[in-house]
């Protein structure tokens, strides 16, 4: 799989494309670094006590990510084991399951990975510090996962036939008992919305929450339709992919003289020619009932053929479907930000280059300057395939969490696994690049993983809080840093607003030190559960206990205490809704915390009560309410809640 797309190109106004093909290409791998994640980030003494468990396709155990240089015998806690090959002291569990028929005659029946993928998402989480990796000398840099020093088991469920429901609960059951910490899981359901009940992923995390094991699970890569999220349970991390900006090597350059640089897939000589350049977005085929917001992916369909033609399309991301003879034979040049240029150029059949989504977004800026206004807007954003809220099964609960790098990630991969998925091709690569969800999660497990190393008695719940509200969507007015992390989500480039990226993107210096936190416990959901009115056999299958419900074990959905507040509306008449929380103090001992509530242009109320919050010792609970009354009859509305004495917190109210 790849994605990202950013297509780009010259024009407006006797802007000049210059398609200047360069051979040689040294770049940083910079997802960490990206998110103000540097090397010599603080760590704590405990971190290789740390124990990640990815439940995967497996992992490449020779692989120099996950060589064992400098590091002691496994935690003493550690009970699990190796199959077929001998653990080291980094990767100190690994296991496959196949239960059935899960495993074929073209599998290796061992935990090694033959396909690349759980290698990848093992390493972005968990890999050693690896100098000059690279993907056919893309890519090339340090690859380091955001955890280096932690431990790494792998459970392999997913086969080539795919990953089965029986071997993944026990995958996720033996993972609880070996003693892993965090629980990273880059899969999901694929285009069914299982009842909580019925979801093997939302039991097996229940389970590894009964244990204080938070699970991280990649929100799917079906975006950017709404309603495509699979995993909704709010005991789990559901995580959405963003950008990051990288640099690539083919150059074109602007009317105004500003040069760009992006991968140059294309074997076409442009020779300097310049063309008009439109944004896709300013192109939609509005008699086929196209709007911006649609074709600025660059879906051939939405485009309105008449408009782009003889120019070069800029697109945000990645098209769904791709262009056909029809359009390319119109078009002069496209852009494409897929990290693999083989795959690109087989698609492509016209002049064609790769941009960081940074400069598409800086060039779509540069078009925004010349022809409209108030278009501008800056990465971070969400990548259109990341799947997308509202939450398909508790409508009242914000879905994803947050969002972290998906796009372009350099990482560690199988030596026999395929680089392209193309039958017939013969590339071996220790290092390769990709894009997906799947991707992105495995940077929340090592940021929960960091939580993890400086707090050991922290909840998920209490892990997944801090994550949360300080995302850089957590505090957006108190500005604003333009191109760099702490540049809040666009809703220009994500209309979909928190359904595409929740919380934001995560920052794993500041989860540290959340100043309060949203703590939650089994108690708390099977009370959830029960006001949604499972009844107890089903919530039993989940549970794995004999819990029952009695007249106090019901909790409605509102008061389920999660960093974020959702009331989803279906009809424009007046509505109330009271939610009540508790925040945890995890700061200073004394401090004191002011509530500030950005209130959008609406006709709703936002209320706080008490407005202030006192403390005087770590650990204090205090309680409050949140009232959201009013109409709307448009489709999203946003607010956030910010907690302040220094320290952000947030709570979003989404209207649908
Ligand atoms: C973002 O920009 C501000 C202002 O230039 C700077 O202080 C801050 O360190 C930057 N943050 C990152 C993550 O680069
Ligand atoms: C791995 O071990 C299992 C159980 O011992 C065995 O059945 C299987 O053939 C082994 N796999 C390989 C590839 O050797
Ligand atoms: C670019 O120049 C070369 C050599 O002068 C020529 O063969 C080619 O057709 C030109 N390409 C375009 C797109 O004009
Ligand atoms: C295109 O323009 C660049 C920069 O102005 C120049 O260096 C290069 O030689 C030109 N290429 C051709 C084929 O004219
Ligand atoms: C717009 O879409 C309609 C329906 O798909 C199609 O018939 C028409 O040719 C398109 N128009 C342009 C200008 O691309
Ligand atoms: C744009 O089109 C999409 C899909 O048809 C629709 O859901 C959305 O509401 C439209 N947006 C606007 C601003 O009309
Ligand atoms: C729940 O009810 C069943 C039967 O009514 C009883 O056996 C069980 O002990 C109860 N469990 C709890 C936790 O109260
Ligand atoms: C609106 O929501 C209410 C409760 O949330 C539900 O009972 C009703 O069926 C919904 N109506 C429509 C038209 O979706």
């Amino acid at each position: 799989m790849i994605f990202l797309y950013i297509f780009l190109c010259s024009g407006l106004e006797g802007v000049v494309s210059v398609f200047e093909n360069r051979k040689s290409v040294l770049q940083t791998t910079k997802s960490w670094d990206f998110i103000g994640f540097p090397q010599n980030v603080k760590r704590s003494s405990i971190e290789s006590d740390i124990i990640v468990g990815v439940i995967d396709s497996g992992i490449w155990p020779e692989s120099d990510s996950f060589s064992d240089k400098g590091f002691g015998p496994p935690p003493r806690k550690w009970k699990g084991t190796c199959h077929n090959f001998t653990c080291n002291n980094k990767i100190i569990g690994a296991k496959y399951f196949c239960i059935g028929d899960s495993c074929g005659k073209d599998d290796i029946i061992s935990p090694r990975d033959s396909e690349g993928h759980g290698t990848h998402c093992a390493s972005i989480a968990a890999g050693n510090l690896i100098e000059s990796a690279s993907f056919f000398g893309l890519g090339k840099g340090t690859a380091r996962g955001g955890v280096p020093s932690a431990r790494v088991a792998v459970y392999k469920t997913c086969w080539s036939s795919g990953c089965v429901y029986a071997d993944i609960l026990k995958a996720f059951d033996e993972a609880i008992a070996d003693g892993v910490d965090i629980i990273s899981l880059s899969q999901g359901s694929d285009g069914e919305f299982p009842n909580y009940f019925e979801d093997t992923y939302a039991i097996g995390a229940f389970h590894a929450m009964k244990k204080g094991i938070l699970t991280s699970q990649a929100a799917g890569n079906s975006g950017p339709d709404l309603y495509t999220i699979t995993n909704n349970a709010p005991w789990l991390l559901s995580v959405a992919a963003s950008t990051i900006d990288r640099k690539f090597l083919t150059r074109v350059q602007l009317g105004d003289g500003t040069v760009y640089e992006g991968v140059s897939v294309n074997s076409f000589d442009q020779n300097n020619t310049s063309y008009p350049l439109i944004y896709a977005g300013d192109a939609p085929n509005i008699t086929g009932g196209y709007n911006s917001s649609v074709t600025r992916f660059c879906q051939e369909s939405s485009i309105d053929e008449d408009l782009v033609k003889g120019k070069i399309i800029l697109c945000n991301d990645f098209p769904r479907g791709t262009f056909t003879e029809r359009l390319i034979s119109k078009v002069a040049g496209i852009l494409v930000g897929s990290p693999l240029p083989k795959d690109v150029a087989d698609i492509f059949a016209l002049p064609a280059v790769s941009l960081s989504q940074k400069d598409g977004t800086l060039i779509q800026s540069y078009i925004s300057l010349t022809s409209h206004e108030g278009k501008d807007s800056l990465a971070p954003y969400i990548a259109s395939f990341s799947s997308r809220g509202p939450n398909a099964i508790t409508a009242d609960i914000l879905m994803p969490d947050l969002a972290a790098p998906g796009v372009n990630i350099l990482a560690a991969w199988s030596p026999i696994g395929s680089v392209s998925g193309v039958k017939g091709d013969k590339r071996k690569v220790n290092y390769h690049i990709m894009y997906g969800t799947s991707m992105a999660c495995p940077h929340v497990t090592a940021a929960a993983a960091y939580i993890k190393s400086f707090h050991p008695d922290w909840s998920p719940a209490a892990i997944k809080s801090a994550l949360m509200t300080t995302g850089n969507e957590c505090g957006w007015n108190n500005l604003v840093h333009p191109l760099n992390n702490s540049t809040p989500m666009s809703v220009t480039r994500n209309p979909e607003a928190e359904f595409a990226f929740g919380a934001g993107q995560i920052d794993p210096v500041k989860v540290v030190n959340p100043g309060l936190v949203y703590d939650a416990n089994e108690i708390d959901y099977v009370k959830f559960l029960y006001g949604q009115g499972y009844d107890t056999k089903k919530i039993r299958t989940i549970t794995a206990d004999n819990s029952n419900c009695t007249q106090d074990n019901i909790g409605t959905v509102w008061d389920l205490n999660l960093p974020s507040f959702t009331v989803y509306m279906n009809t424009s008449t007046f509505f109330t809704r009271v939610f009540h929380r508790t925040v945890t103090n995890v700061g200073s001992a004394t401090s004191e915390y002011r509530a500030r509530v950005t209130t959008p242009p609406s006709l709703i109320n936002f209320k706080v009560e008490p407005d202030v919050l006192s403390f005087s010792s770590v650990g204090q609970k205090k309680s409050f309410t949140r009232t959201i009354e009013g109409r709307t009859n448009v489709g999203i509305v946003s607010s956030s809640l910010i907690w302040d004495d220094g320290t952000f917190q947030l709570g979003f109210a989404d209207e649908d």
